[in-house]
């Protein structure tokens, strides 16, 4: 049986310093562009967990804006409004992407990175998206497609393994390849299309990829016997890379897709 993780204390730490990296600041940068959010605008983050997306919106709409953090993890919804304590114009509740308790049109802009890929409801959550956007409001979608990963191994069968255990830890390890039809059926124009990579063409200790690979770890160990993998080959995967990145051969990219469309 597949695993997703639980988004607990533990797990929203890991999160938070994994997202503080230089990769995912500039992952958030980059969404910050495409988004583009303006002074005065109300804006929704959809399973906004550690908050540092939301954080960065509230300082662009300002005081005369409203940005909404929404998470299902009660130690994610924490953590936002922790993040936005200091402004006004931010908040956070809990709730559930497929079960947005906003009225129609409440929304200029909306954005969810990295969550709709947990979410097994798809056409739900996108109908809920398009139901409290504006007519004419903007939305970006980011998720991982894990298939695009390209991760250096002395034991390429093992990596593959692996991965396909990890692929348990979300609803659909592949969404962005089926994302374009959906949005087009949930009654969304798709403006735009772009990957933002993850590449480590070399160890960096204070990376995504070094906190990823921990994830995966993790989780192998936790999650690998319902797969059929030993502990031992978990731990052997995992010895592999530290002997990688100690002769200097370590080498890990994931692309994420993002997604800009127009109800
Ligand atoms: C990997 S984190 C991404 C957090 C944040 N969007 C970011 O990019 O920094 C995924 C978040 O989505 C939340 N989440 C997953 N499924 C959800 C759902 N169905 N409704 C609301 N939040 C959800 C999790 O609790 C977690 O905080």
């Amino acid at each position: 049986m597949s695993q997703m993780i639980e988004f607990d204390e533990a797990a929203a730490r890991a999160v938070e310093a994994m997202y503080l990296t230089p990769d995912v600041v500039a992952q958030r940068a980059r969404v910050l562009d495409l988004l583009a959010p303006r002074p005065g605008e109300h804006i929704l983050d959809i399973g906004s967990g550690p908050g540092l997306l939301a954080e960065d919106l509230a300082r662009l709409v300002g005081t005369s804006g409203r940005v909404v953090g929404l998470d299902m993890a009660p130690a994610m919804v924490m953590m936002t409004r922790t993040r936005l304590a200091a402004m006004p114009q931010g908040e956070c509740v809990a709730g559930e992407a497929t079960k947005l308790d906003f009225p129609d049109g409440s929304f200029d802009a909306a954005v969810s990175t990295q969550v709709y890929e947990y979410v097994p409801d798809m056409p739900r959550a996108l109908a809920e998206l398009f139901r409290v956007l504006k007519p004419g409001g903007r939305a970006l979608i980011l998720d991982t497609d894990w298939r695009s990963v390209v991760w250096h191994s002395s034991d390429e069968a093992r990596m593959a393994r692996i991965l396909d255990c990890w692929d348990g830890h979300l609803a659909d390890p592949h969404l962005p390849a089926k994302l374009g039809p959906l949005l087009t059926k949930a009654g969304f124009h798709v403006r735009r299309v772009e990957i933002v990579p993850m590449l480590a063409s070399t160890w960096q200790p204070v990376s995504y990829a070094a906190g990823i690979m921990r994830a995966i770890h993790n989780y192998a160990r936790a999650n690998g016997a319902a797969k059929g993998i030993a502990a031992a080959d978990v731990q052997a995967w995992y010895d592999d890379q530290l002997r990688l990145v100690e002769r200097g051969a370590f080498f890990f990219s994931v692309n994420r897709y993002a997604f800009v469309v127009t109800r």
